[in-house]
């Protein structure tokens, strides 16, 4: 008799990781896996208030991130994360998986699914035995840059921001930017790009380098949207499996999985106020769970908003904004019957809703595949990492958007919201691309037979 899978998956224990693996647990669990969902203590005490899902065959389990409960695990402080995860948290998940046999009636583990990230996470599983994926929560070509960092650094390319044309990324020669490719976090309101050669960065690179050890690499998109970067990834890794987007895929299309998955409590308020608002008539502004601004960047971004005239859903988490939350309550006195303010929103259900008409976001990939999801055009002003050449991708690839960059002023971001709640053009590359995306998820599309060969690749791994 063949023995049931059982996938251990092992996200990286921010929200934008956790978010789309989980989607990934969903699918395999629909797929009749069994799933074990390894989160941080500090993560699954934040999740505590939402209900975990009625599904015997998943398991939620923690381990220790080794920071103090008080840290400020803040995009600051992403080093000191990476550090104890590589050390506490690497010792506590051999442990965890070395014990792994039949507990609480659930099979024992046969597979990991670790994020790239975690270099560690891959290493340790094969160690004890266990066959390791691994898999990457951005795009296919931000991973195809990463893959591509050694070669960016030999060639004096990276990371010194320009218009400069690169050539050190296979395929993208011509349009790719100096400034379009990763970079450390931004401090807040620095306009301008104040990083050298980030070690945080080459750690990205020897990360992605890495996942070619990896039984697979899987991957949040879709063929239809990567399918360049795709081929040029393909040599380097074992096999890989673009399965995007996840949050469809996985037929989690209602709010009950990500409610699980989500590290705030969502403000459903909005919903009520969204339904008061003409089609397609509001902006939703949304920088994801990382990112943090300055007080002088809130008020260009509103100035901006506010001169468009259009009514707008801003999400403003109560850590977003560096040095209190002044800038916080001149929003809210200022927006008056325009606009909603909200700490967190089910940005799924938003951006699904009739009434939104553009999205002004930081071009974070699960962000990214949403809105593309649901055809909602993207006004795109980057913070960090993968999201400078997503947002290069929305603009001059797939035509869905208006990249601003790095650019925080108050005309910058009226003209590219006007542009992208009125641009025939854009909507319609909008719309052609989320009928297409539908196809790729549906069953017989491209992402949902991807899904089905990883389903029986992990089972073949198990023994
Ligand atoms: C980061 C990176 O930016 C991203 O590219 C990477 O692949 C994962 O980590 P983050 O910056 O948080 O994540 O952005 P994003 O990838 O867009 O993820 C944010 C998630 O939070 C999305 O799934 C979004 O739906 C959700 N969200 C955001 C909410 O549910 N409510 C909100 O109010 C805001």
């Amino acid at each position: 008799m063949e023995a049931a899978a059982h996938v251990l998956v092992f996200p990286w224990p921010l929200q934008g990781h956790i978010n789309c693996m989980h989607h990934l647990a969903t699918a395999l669990l629909d797929a009749g896996l069994h799933v074990t969902f390894l989160h941080t203590h500090h993560n699954l005490q934040r999740l505590a208030t939402h209900p975990a899902p009625a599904q015997p065959r998943l398991r939620l389990l923690s381990i220790p991130d080794g920071l103090p409960e008080d840290h400020p695990r803040s995009v600051a402080h992403l080093n000191d994360l990476m550090d104890s995860m590589r050390t506490t948290g690497s010792a506590a998940y051999r442990a965890l998986l070395a014990s792994s046999s039949n507990k609480d009636g659930h099979p024992p583990v046969t597979c990991v699914i670790a994020d790239g990230v975690m270099a560690f996470a891959v290493d340790v599983a094969e160690e004890v035995g266990l066959p390791a994926i691994a898999f990457r929560t951005a795009s296919a070509c931000s991973f195809l840059t990463y893959l591509s960092v050694r070669r960016l650094v030999e060639l004096g390319e990276f990371p010194i921001p320009s218009d400069q044309p690169v050539s050190g990324v296979p395929g993208m020669e011509g349009f790719l930017r100096r400034r379009d490719l990763p970079r450390a976090p931004r401090r807040a309101g620095s306009a301008t790009d104040d990083c050298g050669v980030d070690p945080m960065l080459l750690n990205m690179g020897e990360c992605t380098v890495h996942s070619g050890e990896a039984r697979a690499l899987i991957l949040n998109t879709s063929a239809s949207m990567e399918a360049a970067a795709l081929a040029h990834i393909a040599p380097h890794m074992r096999d890989v499996f673009s399965v995007g987007p996840l949050h469809a895929a996985a037929g989690t299309g209602t709010k009950s999985a990500a409610t699980t998955a989500s590290l705030w409590r969502e403000d459903d308020g909005c919903m009520a106020w969204l339904d008061g608002q003409p089609d397609r008539s509001v902006v939703y502004v949304s920088l994801g769970s990382l990112t943090v601004i300055s007080e002088e960047q809130l008020a260009e971004f509103l100035s901006g908003l506010a001169a468009t005239g259009y009514a707008f859903l801003w999400v403003l988490r109560p850590d977003m904004v560096a040095g209190g939350t002044t800038g916080l309550t001149a929003v809210k006195m200022l927006v008056g019957e325009k606009a909603r303010v909200v700490h967190w929103a089910p940005q799924r259900d938003v951006l699904r809703h009739r009434a939104v008409g553009c999205f002004l976001t930081h071009a974070g990939w699960n962000s990214t595949l949403e809105a593309a999801y649901e055809g909602v055009p993207t006004v795109c002003w980057t913070f960090f990492g993968d999201q400078l050449i997503n947002s290069r991708f929305v603009e001059t690839v797939w035509r869905t958007g208006v990249d601003i960059k790095d650019v925080c002023d108050r005309a910058v971001v009226e003209k590219a919201v006007r542009e992208a709640m009125e641009s025939g053009e854009i909507r319609a590359a909008a719309k052609a691309m989320a009928l297409q995306l539908k196809l790729d998820v549906a069953d017989g599309g491209s992402s949902s037979s991807e899904i089905k060969r990883l389903v029986a690749f992990i089972k073949e791994l198990s023994p």
